[in-house]
């Protein structure tokens, strides 16, 4: 099980095999930049941006960054996830019910919030969890937990990406949480990403395959339906080759698409025609600010109004 902890591996039979070596990675959190790098290697996807394109300085270019929040002078990978985590913890008001994402980012938004709910800055707060991860972590934090179905809207969610463009859109799932998360957002008044500055990207797809979870029925026959969309589809399994099935009991497939995708709303749109596909992780015009932590600083990215 990887450090996301709300995942469960099946021994999958040599029919359920996508005829792809095993990797030995796809079901840990903490192997994701192995993924982009064995990808790359293989010509499936084009490596990220670099981090000079990633983060154009000049604010013209960017009319929707508000700017800078936070400053640090950590510069690693977590300690920017750290500030955007922490960071997420300032657009939340007392009495909110609030969406739990999943992952390692949320896991310090996470922290923070316990803090604040334990320091008696913020009073009446209620979560619902994206994943049994989620739910263990902040039931072991004292976040008072409450399900969907109970609240049916909630004020604000807060979940992390694997992809973030300028205008907002992302993917995400690479946790393997899209279902519940995507559920969650669409209940949610106010959508906010945090993320870490690698995962800004030009084009989506470019960085991450976009995850599609489906149903277990015969799961294979969707193989050659994804190739003539113009993905490569890799069924996710964790490092003894064993099927990664999600907290909803379904396998995932991730498409990789040879230079990202040129128009990810017509992607989803076949994808969700598909009898036997549950959900994407292509999560379009749901987001209003992105909390970017750069490691010296949290961006804040805010959706252009009318546009969400
Ligand atoms: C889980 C997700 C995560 O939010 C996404 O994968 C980002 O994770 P991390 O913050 O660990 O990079 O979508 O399904």
């Amino acid at each position: 099980m990887g450090p996301c902890g709300h995942w469960f591996a099946r021994e999958a039979g040599d029919t359920f095999w996508t005829g792809r070596a095993p990797h030995h990675h796809s079901a840990s959190f903490l192997s994701r930049d192995l993924i982009h790098d064995a990808s790359t290697r293989a010509g499936r996807i084009s490596p990220p941006p670099r981090r000079a394109e990633a983060h154009r300085a000049d604010p013209a270019d960017r009319p929707w960054a508000v700017g800078v929040s936070t400053r640090s002078v950590g510069a690693s990978a977590e300690e920017a996830k750290r500030m955007a985590g922490a960071a997420a913890v300032g657009e939340v008001e007392s009495g909110m019910t609030l969406g739990l994402g999943t992952g390692s980012t949320v896991r310090h938004f996470l922290d923070a919030l316990a803090r604040e709910i334990q320091g008696g800055r913020l009073e009446g707060i209620r979560g619902v969890p994206t994943s049994e991860d989620t739910d263990a972590r902040a039931r072991t934090l004292g976040i008072p937990l409450v399900e969907l179905a109970e609240v049916r809207e909630l004020d604000l969610a807060v979940d992390g990406a694997d992809e973030v463009t300028d205008e907002l859109e992302l993917v995400k799932g690479l946790g393997g949480a899209l279902l519940r998360e995507k559920m969650v957002v669409q209940a949610s008044r106010r959508f906010v990403v945090v993320a870490d500055g690698s995962k800004r990207v030009k084009q989506l797809g470019t960085r991450a395959p976009v995850p599609v979870e489906v149903v277990s029925f015969s799961w294979p026959v969707h193989l050659p339906f994804f190739r003539e969309l113009g993905a490569e589809p890799e069924a996710r399994r964790d490092d003894a080759g064993r099927l990664v099935i999600t907290d909803n009991g379904n396998p995932i497939v991730d498409l990789h698409f040879d230079g990202g995708l040129e128009d990810p709303a017509e992607v989803d749109r076949i994808l969700h025609e598909r009898a036997g596909v549950v959900e994407t992780g292509l999560f379009l015009g749901v987001a209003h600010l992105a909390l970017v932590g750069t490691g010296q600083e949290v961006q804040r990215l805010a959706r252009a109004e009318g546009s969400a």
